[in-house]
């Protein structure tokens, strides 16, 4: 295996000391990138993309290209596991993710089974092409949704603003929500592992959802389920840890809990106080984030500003992925991406001295 070049990533997931604090964003690879939307083209849809590991490769370069990013992410999408499920993905043009085939029946909740592993072999297959590509610039990330925001979109058939199907069923037959995300964490454990077979040098867990629910469903539906996933995944590989990210949005509520469980690392959206994150985790885990991405409609100055205040909340020393509170906007100026990677590598230092 090819040595890395640049560890900085790994190294501050695991808080060894690093030179700078490491920086990638949420959805680097996307629609802000006008050689991302020809690429799109060529492929002729998103899953055009995702299926070919020769444009997924290309797309997940492309943020590369641009930006010193300190990290490279598989250009995926969480729904891969549902669609192999045989739920049927499809975008509609302009209404984001859609299923042909909802679980919201019993009967279908009972016939779910995990995904076999061969449906997603266009993942694995564009792992392994892209850490041919990276040639060892930096590590790459892989990921998969939580069992609970992917339930979400199962349930609901689609994304959804209330989520009133998930939860009548939470409320009203947890038996049935709980036999959905067993099948779909036991999916997880074995997409996870299936990609760090195939190289991924880090993974995350997105739980874009899991804010949405009560204090106490929390744990029980969310929670207790990435835990159970994190206990079953492979910790090592070429010799070197394989850190994890967890990342629940709008979850700075529980960050005690989630450091908890057994995660190398947690991610952060921008409602919380990094400095007063790092005090309430302690020494258990390293923290990602935590940068509004509509900070990025600001000026260029206001940008660096709002990176140095992130940076002077964590204050020195190791520990700290800088990352976007949550995915970068369409809309975003590449200028202003490349404005925030130079800030907080420069503004960094002082940190780390
Ligand atoms: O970070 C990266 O660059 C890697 C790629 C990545 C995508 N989706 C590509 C994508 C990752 C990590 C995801 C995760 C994902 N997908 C999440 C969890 C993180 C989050 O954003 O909360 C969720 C909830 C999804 C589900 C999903 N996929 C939605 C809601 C949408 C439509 C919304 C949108 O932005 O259009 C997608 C489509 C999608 N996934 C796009 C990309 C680049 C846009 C597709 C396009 O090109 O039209």
């Amino acid at each position: 295996m090819t040595q890395l070049k640049n560890d900085t990533f790994l190294r501050a997931l695991l808080k060894q000391p690093v030179d700078y604090t490491p920086i990638w964003m949420m959805r680097q690879a996307g629609r802000y990138l006008p050689e991302y939307r020809a690429t799109r083209a060529r492929a002729g849809s998103f899953m055009g993309l995702c299926t070919s590991p020769a444009f997924a490769t290309e797309v997940t370069l492309q943020p590369l290209e641009r930006f010193p990013l300190d990290a490279a992410i598989l250009f995926s999408d969480i729904l891969t596991v549902p669609d192999a499920m045989g739920l049927g993905l499809y975008f509609a043009e302009g209404e984001g993710p859609k299923f042909e085939r909802n679980l919201r029946e019993e009967s279908a909740v009972l016939a779910l089974q995990p995904a076999p592993l061969e449906k997603l072999q266009y993942v694995f297959d564009a792992v392994a092409s892209i850490r041919k590509a990276l040639d060892g610039r930096v590590p790459l990330i892989g990921f998969s949704g939580s069992p609970f925001t992917l339930a979400c979109y199962m349930v609901e058939g689609g994304g959804s603003d209330d989520f009133r199907h998930i939860k009548g069923m939470l409320y009203s037959r947890p038996d049935l929500l709980h036999r959905i995300l067993d099948v779909t964490a036991t999916s997880v454990t074995a997409y996870l592992n299936a990609q760090i077979d195939a190289g991924a040098q880090a993974v995350q867990i997105f739980d874009t959802w899991g804010g949405a629910l009560s204090h106490a469903a929390y744990k029980e539906f969310s929670l207790a389920y990435m835990q159970r996933i994190i206990a079953g995944l492979k910790r090592e590989a070429d010799g070197r840890r394989v850190p994890v990210i967890v990342f629940t949005k709008n979850g700075g509520q529980w960050l005690e809990e989630i450091a908890a469980i057994g995660a190398d690392c947690v991610g952060l959206d921008w409602t919380t106080d990094i400095g007063q994150a790092r005090a309430r985790v302690g020494d258990k885990v390293a923290l990602q984030g935590n940068f509004d991405p509509n900070a990025l409609f600001g000026s260029p100055a206001a940008i660096e500003a709002e990176a140095g205040r992130i940076l002077a909340a964590y204050g020195h020393g190791s520990g700290h992925v800088f990352n976007l509170g949550h995915g970068i906007s369409q809309h975003a100026n590449p200028e202003h991406a490349a404005a925030l990677v130079a800030a907080v590598h420069q503004l960094s230092r002082q940190y780390h001295v």
